[in-house]
């Protein structure tokens, strides 16, 4: 059995039938396949819209890489972020063009870094988030760029937040702004859902939509790959582990192109969101009309009890806790814990495939063949 029809789930469920030629039932809390993956078309433009926020696909995996090509073909989409500070729009993540827009000058690479090396001197000891920051990239393109998202994020004063959130802040002193850098990037021709349900298309899965494991009672002898959030398993036992959520505001305008890009990000504090996603703009191969578009404003929060939880948080209580969870995990008979939710990890989709397959070959598979023998 596996909890949860997310890409780890879905991963594992897939090389059980296919590979070993077990049956599996998947179960899934929600109404739907695919996690937070799940995309869907909006009736009224036909434009394919990501439920939980922009999924980008990429990867330098080449394991991964042949396995999602099983399922679907992938565009050469590639990611580019911009973002608005005060009535200024600049390239994302901070680049030479970045530098050299917003101190309005012609700067070579070696002078970029020469100013910024300069401006970041100003702490030596950082004691907060914001220190940290201006240690970093220098307080201008701290204050430009960083400190009114990050406190939209952690809805927090930057000087209140502990140093350790940020080790380094991706600054490039070149004028390349792909946003990925892995070998292999793209999304899904047909959608990710056609991509997913192909992944569950196998007579031996079954999958089970609106049944949440919790309610299922005892699972019985079967083995189970879990990938729900781990403090629910046990039932908060040993306390809630902390979580970020995301709110998303979904629009239909009637206009061609609102943007002209897929994400835009707002850097300023007093524009209470942190992005604009415009969906049409992930596929400009498509034939999507042209005076109709949909957006989506995203919000950041605290994810409270019943918030879809998005990003761990990890604060020495959560990690205090996650130590015992993993405790209790090891010592649970015949259920592996995987997936984003099930290892209080933030895992891209590549690495959640690449997680679930090497579960499987390391865990599952052997286990199943020794039984085989037996
Ligand atoms: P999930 O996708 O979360 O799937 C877990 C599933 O388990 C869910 O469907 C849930 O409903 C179900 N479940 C939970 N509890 C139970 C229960 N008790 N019983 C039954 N079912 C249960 N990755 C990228 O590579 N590129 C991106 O651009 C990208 N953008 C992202 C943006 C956001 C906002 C978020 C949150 C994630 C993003 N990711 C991105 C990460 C990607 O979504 C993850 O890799 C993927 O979600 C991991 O898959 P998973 O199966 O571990 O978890
Ligand atoms: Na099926």
């Amino acid at each position: 059995m596996v909890a949860g029809a997310g890409l780890f789930g879905l991963t594992v469920a897939e090389r059980c039938a296919r590979d070993l030629g077990l049956r599996v039932l998947v179960v899934e809390r929600r109404d739907h396949i695919g996690g937070n993956a799940y995309s869907e078309v909006e009736p009224s433009t036909g434009i394919e819209v990501h439920r939980y926020g922009a999924h980008l696909f990429h990867t330098s995996n080449e394991r991964v890489w042949e396995y999602v090509n099983q399922f679907t073909a992938f565009t050469d989409y590639r990611h580019r972020v911009f973002t608005i500070a005060g009535d200024r729009v600049y390239p994302m993540p901070i680049n030479l063009a970045t530098i050299c827009a917003y101190f309005g000058r012609a700067m070579s690479p070696g002078e970029a870094r020469a100013l910024i090396a300069a401006q970041a001197g100003e702490v030596a000891h950082p004691a907060n988030l914001e220190e940290k920051a201006i240690s970093l990239v220098g307080r201008p393109l701290y204050e430009a760029f960083i400190r009114g998202y990050t406190a939209k994020q952690w809805q927090t004063d930057p000087r209140e937040l502990p140093a350790e959130i940020i080790t380094r802040l991706p600054m490039r002193y070149t004028f390349d702004d792909s946003y990925f850098a892995d070998r292999y990037q793209g999304l899904p021709v047909g959608g990710y859902t056609a991509w997913l349900e192909r992944m569950a298309d196998h007579p031996l899965i079954e999958v089970r939509l609106g049944t949440d494991f919790a309610e299922l009672g005892a699972a019985g002898n079967v083995p189970v790959v879990y990938t729900g959030p781990l403090d629910g398993y046990f039932g908060r036992a040993e306390g809630a582990l902390g979580w970020r959520t995301l709110d998303f505001e979904f629009e239909v305008l009637a206009q061609g192109d609102f943007q002209g890009t897929s994400v835009m990000n707002y850097a300023d504090e007093h524009v209470p969101y942190t992005r604009v996603h415009e969906f049409r703009h992930f596929h400009p191969e498509r034939d999507y009309p042209g005076d109709r578009t949909v957006i989506a404003r995203e919000y950041s929060r605290f994810a409270g009890p019943g918030d879809e939880p998005y990003y761990p948080i990890g604060t020495p209580t959560d990690r205090a806790r996650l130590a015992r969870y993993r405790e209790l995990a090891r010592a649970e008979k015949d259920v592996l814990f995987g997936g984003r939710l099930g290892t209080y990890t933030y895992l891209d989709m590549h690495m959640a495939i690449a997680s679930a397959l090497a579960m499987y070959g390391n865990r599952i598979r052997p286990r199943f063949l020794r039984q085989a023998r037996v």
